[in-house]
């Protein structure tokens, strides 16, 4: 495994320590090998040694002893590198030698403006053979057009089977178990459609600013980094029919046919069914916290949204009528990233204060699937409560480690099992829906409205759903 921007966040903070989990479980096989790529000037022995800072920073204190580490370390190298210059895959060619039959995985943990460079160069190089696969994360572009620039780029070298596009929420476990729910119980399929469902919220709110990320934010904002993405995948598993079998290909087909079905927002619609905010200073656990415009690396009167709420619909017998409601933001009261399945009220009322059923899929802070029916208090008289049926997944199967998700996806990968990777056309059908509302923000020139951090975002978001007599689910 070639680890592109070996130095940097997501390569120190999240693909090695999930190598490390991989090797300590003994699912690594006995030949593999890592070799982290950057520009620094760094021995192999500094590499190792900043990154067994970062993991033991990272791996629960039970899961890191230094015989492990120890172990992981002699599969571990570093390369020194400038993604730009082509002589330098020509030394990576001679330093790796001739691959074989061996598995090569380049994961490309860099700015996206190196992908086009890096595929280029690896073939230039030789370096791109049939048993070679790349991984790119998001942004993949900025809009379509630029999606459709990196998606050929990277096409003209990878075949599209050895292209694995990462969107790290297909890898946490409840986005699977929502699945398993689906897919695998009889019990929900014939209630789940409209007229039995009223509507499905969304919701993915961090308490987060934007860190050290301010530069690479301020051109994208919640809606290219978290809707265009995240949002759009967990709506596909939400809204998709069975697919025919569980593999790479049926699951997105599927999926892409959720993404085709999407009614365009334009016009003024983008006025009605979209909400745009930025936070305010506002204070987070008792903690006072900077306006979005004060952070560092972030335009003073930038207009980056830093929350979005909107209304989707979907066209399809399956979900005709039925409102998807989006909603993503930093800085909000409390971090919870929720599905939430509204039911219709029964048809006729027997007794005061009954409530309409709620499957609440919950991935984040703890993974858990509840289902609110509604049940009788005890003592005298007919009055209700709603009661939780709860699938509490980490109590369920707490003899496992739970997983990151970057676990999984980089065992698929080099198991070369792309079904929880977004294919060339989901990610560009994504685009397209997105496009317009982009669009429709920057005509109208409508200004990100305002909200404290810590609130639960603009008050505008709360009217999107109360206009309709719904609320969001807080
Ligand atoms: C990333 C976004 O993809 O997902 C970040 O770029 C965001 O802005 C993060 O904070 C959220 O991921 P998670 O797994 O913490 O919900």
């Amino acid at each position: 495994m070639l680890v592109f921007g070996g130095t940097g966040d997501l390569a120190l903070h999240k693909l090695l320590p999930a190598l490390y989990h991989l090797h300590r479980d003994g699912r690594l096989h006995e030949g593999t090998r890592i070799l982290a790529l950057a520009r620094s000037p760094i021995t192999r022995a500094a590499y190792q040694a900043q990154a067994q800072r970062r993991c033991r920073a990272q791996v629960a204190r039970a899961d890191f002893d230094a015989a492990t580490w120890a172990s992981f370390a002699e599969r571990l190298d570093y390369f020194q590198i400038d993604a730009s210059q082509s002589a330098d895959f020509s030394r990576l060619a001679r330093h790796l030698g001739p691959v074989g039959e061996r598995v090569q995985v380049y994961y490309l943990a860099t700015a996206p403006n190196l992908f086009e460079d890096i595929a280029r160069h690896l073939k230039t190089s030789g370096l791109a053979g049939p048993n070679s696969r790349i991984v790119i994360e998001k942004p993949i572009g900025h809009s379509l057009e630029s999606a459709k620039a990196i998606n050929a780029a990277i096409g003209a070298v990878f075949d599209e089977s050895r292209v694995f596009r990462i969107d790290h929420y297909l890898g946490k476990e409840t986005v699977q178990n929502l699945m398993a729910l689906r897919f695998a119980n009889m019990l929900f399929e014939p209630l789940w459609r409209s007229g039995h469902i009223d509507h499905v919220q969304i919701s993915v709110c961090e308490t987060l600013g934007v860190e050290n990320r301010g530069a690479y934010y301020d051109r994208s904002g919640a809606m290219r980094d978290m809707v265009q993405n995240h949002l759009l995948q967990l709506l596909c598993l939400v809204a998709m029919e069975a697919p025919a079998q569980f593999n790479a290909e049926s699951v997105r087909d599927e999926k892409l046919k959720i993404l085709q079905a999407l009614k365009p927002i334009q016009g003024m619609d983008v006025h009605d069914k979209t909400v745009r905010g930025q936070y305010t200073a506002g204070k987070i656990g008792g903690q006072e916290v900077p306006a979005y415009y004060f952070e560092k690396n972030v335009d003073n009167d930038s207009d980056t949204e830093t929350f979005v709420a909107l209304q989707v619909a979907i066209n399809t017998w399956r979900w005709a009528g039925v409102p998807f409601y989006l909603r993503t933001g930093k800085r909000l009261a409390k971090k919870t990233s929720e599905i939430v399945i509204h039911f219709k009220q029964v048809p006729h009322l027997l007794f005061d204060n009954t409530q309409p059923n709620r499957l609440i899929i919950r991935l984040q802070p703890e993974e858990r699937i509840s289902l609110q029916l509604m049940g009788k208090t005890p003592g005298k008289g007919m009055r209700l409560a709603p009661v939780e049926l709860d699938l509490n997944l980490a109590q369920a199967f707490r003899q496992k480690r739970r997983w990151d998700a970057y676990e999984r996806l980089l065992l698929d990968v080099i198991e070369g099992d792309s079904t929880l990777f977004m294919r060339r056309d989901e990610v560009e059908a994504a685009w397209k829906w997105v496009d317009p509302i982009l669009k429709g923000w920057q005509d109208n020139y409508q200004d990100p409205r305002p909200y404290a951090a810590g609130s639960n975002g603009p008050e505008q978001a709360q009217s999107l759903l109360e206009l309709q007599g719904r609320k969001w689910a807080e």
